[in-house]
């Protein structure tokens, strides 16, 4: 089975080592990405104005109008890009305080229902029966718990399981959320987290980045473990204090 992420069971030097590869890595693509949304933004303000002013002027039957249309399809696109970007290279500001991982959790679940919509797909949560509640901020570990609930349901193309199992480890509340999916090539489990990997065609590639800089930014670990065709498996671990 194949493994990676922060949460790995290899030796504790290389993980580390890896770790703060990886770490680096995300700041120096953060900090770039920044520069370059930054730059991008103005002239595409711009460019979205004028297209307006242009869909205005042209009659709705005009053989010009579907250009307009192009251009405006584009701009969103490209603006949506950007403030994925942003939304990712900004270092979250965390404003902790105790709130329950389980309702979160529910919360999580309910905002990707739109995401399932006619698909096939059979929730089943294992909760650990003490109480949930530790210190975090909770925006930021929605955005955590929804990105990879979405991967899950974007991995099963019509039906299938995604399981949710919380429990207490020692110092560690651990959420557990795996799916019967496509599964992850061994080759590409270790490029996941990377900004930018996407698999899918419409895929920006930013969720799991932003979902490990959220996860670390906690003092959690997050890793993965998946056999290819056969689902995987996104372990959160974050520390109760
Ligand atoms: N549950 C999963 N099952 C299979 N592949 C996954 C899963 N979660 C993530 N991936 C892979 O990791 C890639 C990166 O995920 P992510 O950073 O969320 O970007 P995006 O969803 O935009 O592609 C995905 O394109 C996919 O190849
Ligand atoms: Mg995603």
């Amino acid at each position: 089975m194949a493994k990676s992420g922060n949460g790995i069971s290899r030796e504790q030097v290389d993980h580390r080592e890896e770790e703060s590869v990886l770490s680096e890595r995300l700041a120096f693509t953060g900090r770039i990405a920044a520069s370059i949304a930054h730059e991008i933004r103005n002239p595409l303000s711009n460019v979205s104005m004028s297209v307006q002013q242009l869909r205005e002027a042209f009659p709705e039957d005009s053989p010009w109008t579907k250009h307009v249309e192009i251009i405006t399809r584009n701009t969103e696109r490209i603006n949506f890009l950007i403030i994925e970007l942003l939304n990712c290279a900004r270092p979250p500001k965390l404003n902790i305080q105790p709130h329950s991982i389980h309702e979160i959790l529910e919360g999580s679940l309910d905002s990707i229902k739109t995401k399932i919509g006619s698909k096939q797909i059979e929730v089943r949560k294992k909760f650990f029966r003490g109480s949930s509640v530790i210190n975090l901020d909770k925006e930021q570990i929605n955005r955590v718990f929804s990105n990879v609930m979405i991967n899950a349901v974007e991995a099963m193309p019509d039906e299938g399981r995604m399981h949710i199992d919380t429990e207490v480890e020692g110092k560690l509340f651990v959420v557990k959320i795996r799916d019967t999916g496509q599964g992850i090539p061994e080759e590409d489990i270790i490029r996941i987290f990377d900004p930018f990997y996407s698999t899918k065609s419409s895929g920006v590639g930013l969720g799991l980045s932003m979902t490990y800089g959220i996860v670390v930014s906690h003092g959690g670990t997050i890793g993965v473990e998946s056999e290819w065709k056969r689902g995987a498996v996104f372990t959160i671990s974050l520390p109760v204090k």
